[in-house]
């Protein structure tokens, strides 16, 4: 035995004589299976080659100056629109009032039917003072005008106005020339049984804040801020601040991979019977932006798919302010015992949330799972195929003998 026999033992690769070959009915059979499993194996090493998967990152939000988006529908069977007042106010000291940019009202029929009311039956701002003369000038009754009415109040609701500005009790407009004009108590009278529903978007600095939705028109200085309480609490038929909310989001929707669940609050409502009953909910906002396969930074606006928004997270609260109010007390001011309506603070969380599209596997990765399943097959078969032909031969051995 020379050099080469010692190689030759080496040698992982022992090639069978082909004299010694047999075919056999197993093998034929052991050969269809595993060429099936083989197959059946690749196809599923391909599905998850091409699928996509998202991975989620915390990192410090270090965004700045940013606008939180809110969008809102929420709907109050037992408060007539003419009512409500949407307010935002935040740490910074800016306060919206008022709101009613991107904001729209819709009257609800009474509860428990909540339709909108058809429109030929609206007629909210008939009567106004567009008929009348244009040299004329409606008097303030000593409250200042609001801004850019050059000193009039041609309507009620700018005399409405000018007194919440100033934070005196408007009531029903008795005794106002205009509010007499445009029938404003009787209107109000025949709203009493009406709904709301507030539904829309705004916009607010991204730094700790509330927004709330109570009755009368709110006025505010530095120290407080204040609502017209009193024709919430005049009322014979009893208002309250039930209310549904359809939905309320920070910005636009998540794409359905991600969005697990619905926002906390989609869907859900809170009722009670009293009319001083305060409903409060603490949502802390994190941002979460979302980046499509291909997309690595957000770009802002860039039409690339990237996706900048807010989840949230909720608590609620609610309480009742009954033996603090009365139908007398006009005003009440927020740090007394609070007001009726709902209220909702929203707090910024540091941290944000990046949910980044990627290949599960790489090409590479692919390549080497098809090398795997169709070598680890055929050695398993080969084995399996040794084992039933040599016991076959036994038992024929053993019959002979
Ligand atoms: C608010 O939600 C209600 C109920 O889902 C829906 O009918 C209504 O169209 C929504 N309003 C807006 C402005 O989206």
């Amino acid at each position: 035995m020379g050099r080469g026999s010692r190689l030759t033992r080496l040698d992982a690769f022992t090639k069978t004589v082909e004299d010694a070959r047999v075919r056999t009915t197993s093998g034929g059979i052991v050969t269809i299976v595993s060429v099936f499993i083989v197959f059946v194996l690749v196809v599923g090493e391909f599905n998850d080659y091409r699928r996509i998967i998202v991975r989620p990152e915390l990192v410090v939000d270090k965004t700045r100056g940013e606008q939180l988006p809110i969008n809102l529908n929420i709907t109050f069977p037992h408060v007539p629109c003419e009512l409500l007042t949407l307010d935002v106010m935040d740490v910074s000291g800016e306060q919206q009032s008022s709101i009613t940019h991107g904001i729209s009202l819709t009257r609800l029929t009474p509860y428990p039917e909540s339709r909108p009311v058809s429109t030929s039956s609206l007629n909210l701002h008939d009567d106004s003072a567009s008929h009348l003369d244009p040299s004329y000038c409606g008097n303030c009754y000593g409250a200042p005008a609001p801004e850019g009415k050059n000193g009039c109040c041609n309507t009620c609701e700018d005399v409405r106005e000018s007194y919440a500005n100033i934070g005196w009790a408007f009531g029903k407009g008795e005794g106002v020339e205009q509010c007499e004009r445009e029938h404003y108590a009787e209107r109000l009278d025949s709203m009493r049984e009406e709904g709301c529903n507030i539904a829309g978007h705004l916009s607010v600095n991204k730094v700790i804040g509330n927004f709330h939705i109570a009755p009368g028109k709110s006025f505010s200085t530095a120290q407080m801020h204040v609502h017209d309480l009193n024709q919430y609490f005049a009322s014979s038929k009893a208002h309250t601040f039930s209310h549904v909310i359809h939905s309320l989001s920070f910005g636009p929707e998540l794409p359905s991979m991600v969005k697990h669940q619905h926002n906390p609050l989609d869907g859900t409502s809170q009722s009670t019977a009293e009319r001083s009953f305060n409903f409060m909910y603490f949502i802390k906002v994190v941002s979460t932006s979302y980046l499509p396969l291909g997309v690595t930074e957000t770009t802002e606006g860039a039409g690339t798919g990237a996706v900048e928004t807010h989840q949230y997270s909720v608590t609620s609260h609610k309480r009742s302010l009954a033996g603090g109010q009365d139908a007398e007390h006009a005003s009440t001011v927020h740090a007394k015992g609070g007001i009726p309506g709902v209220f909702f603070s929203y707090d910024i969380s540091p941290m944000k949330v990046i949910n980044r599209e990627a290949r599960a596997k790489s090409f590479a990765g692919f390549l080497t799972g098809v090398c795997a399943v169709i070598g680890g097959t055929l050695t398993v078969a080969a084995a399996i195929d040794r084992g039933v032909y040599e016991g076959a031969l036994r038992v024929k051995k053993l019959h002979q003998g």
